[in-house]
């Protein structure tokens, strides 16, 4: 694959991550974590199902909680195409080259596509869904961290070559990769940053035991917000679910924080990521350069590389890369280790 020539004008039109369908054991203290905390909006509930979007948005739903009794999962990661003919296309397009799509039914969608990617990860398709009030400008009712729409996935993959060639074929352009450096001397892709929407990623590809969900992301309106959510996290009893951050990531630019949510899957929180528009080669990071992580220096803990959410059914596969990983619990060992 080569990430300088992307696929300009792919057999059918996706926009954008969308929506992420996720399990949760009790509905109601997921519904706390994400209004009180995380500042969504409820578009609609019963007993068994929770839609959410986030205040800016019109998409009736951008993260849906099916309530389950099992391990967390999950069910789909849901992106929009731009019409329902691009939708017809995928079909005839995924069906042709090997990839069973079929069309279902969804509540509050129109025609959507499921069909699995390259990897087995579950992928659902929609060019219509129903219109909701932004609630933008409703400041007197904001909460938490304000979340004012969805933006990307990170997800772990067991060949992150495999993966990338997959949607890199769907029109996906490459904004930024990381590399291990290997004992030959050479680089193995370690991670990357795709894009339909023109800025830095709708979904990236790390190394590890996948396909597995790592986070989904909501944009925050400025600094401002990520640090209130620190606080209201406090004043919550969320504290403990703050599993990183505040920090500056030097992929994207974005200021960030990152919760487990009450079931463990991980949502980060951030803003002032760049516009990636124009063609333009991708910026390479090593993956042994702290600041590709966090400007400011501080690396993550080692749960935050090793933890991640299954797909329904989609047993994860080892990585076929072995790379160190560069964890908080190795810089501090290091800071103790006398000069
Ligand atoms: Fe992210």
């Amino acid at each position: 694959m080569n990430f300088d020539k992307p696929v300009l004008f792919p057999p059918f039109n996706i926009t954008r991550a969308s929506h992420t369908i996720l399990s949760a054991r009790d509905l109601e203290a997921s519904k706390h974590f994400y209004t009180e905390l995380v500042g969504l909006v409820v578009s609609d509930e019963d007993e068994n199902t929770l839609y959410l979007r986030g205040r800016e948005e019109r998409g009736h739903h951008s993260l849906v909680l099916k309530k389950s009794t099992g391990p967390r999962v999950c069910h789909r990661l849901g992106m929009r195409m731009l019409t329902d003919d691009d939708i017809k296309a995928a079909y005839d397009w995924f069906n042709e080259n090997g990839f069973a799509a079929t069309f279902v039914d969804v509540p509050f969608q129109g025609l959507t596509l499921h069909v699995r990617d390259a990897m087995g990860l579950p992928l659902e398709f929609v060019a219509d869904m129903d219109a909701m009030p932004r609630q933008m400008y409703g400041y007197d009712q904001y909460k938490g961290a304000s979340a004012q729409r969805a933006d990307h996935w990170q997800t772990q993959s067991s060949d992150v070559a495999k993966s990338m060639a997959f949607y890199h074929t769907l029109g996906f352009r490459t904004s930024e990769y990381t590399y291990s450096d290997n004992d030959a001397g050479g680089q193995d892709l370690w991670g990357g940053w795709m894009q339909r929407k023109g800025n830095p990623h709708d979904i990236v590809f790390t190394n590890g035991p996948g396909p597995r969900l790592h986070h989904f992301a909501y944009l925050l309106r400025d600094a401002a917000d990520t640090v209130h959510a620190c606080d209201v996290a406090g004043a919550l009893g969320f504290n403990h679910d703050l599993e990183r951050g505040p920090g500056r990531h030097g992929i994207s630019g974005a200021m960030f924080i990152y919760f487990r949510d009450p079931d463990g899957h991980r949502i980060e929180l951030f803003n002032t990521h760049y516009q990636h528009i124009d063609l333009e080669p991708p910026l390479a990071w090593s993956l042994s350069d702290p600041k590709r992580a966090d400007q400011w220096g501080m690396p993550a803990q080692e749960k935050w590389f090793t933890e991640a959410t299954e797909f329904e059914g989609a047993a994860p596969d080892a990585p076929i890369l072995n790379a160190p990983l560069p964890t908080l619990e190795k810089f501090l060992d290091k800071q103790k280790q006398p000069a």
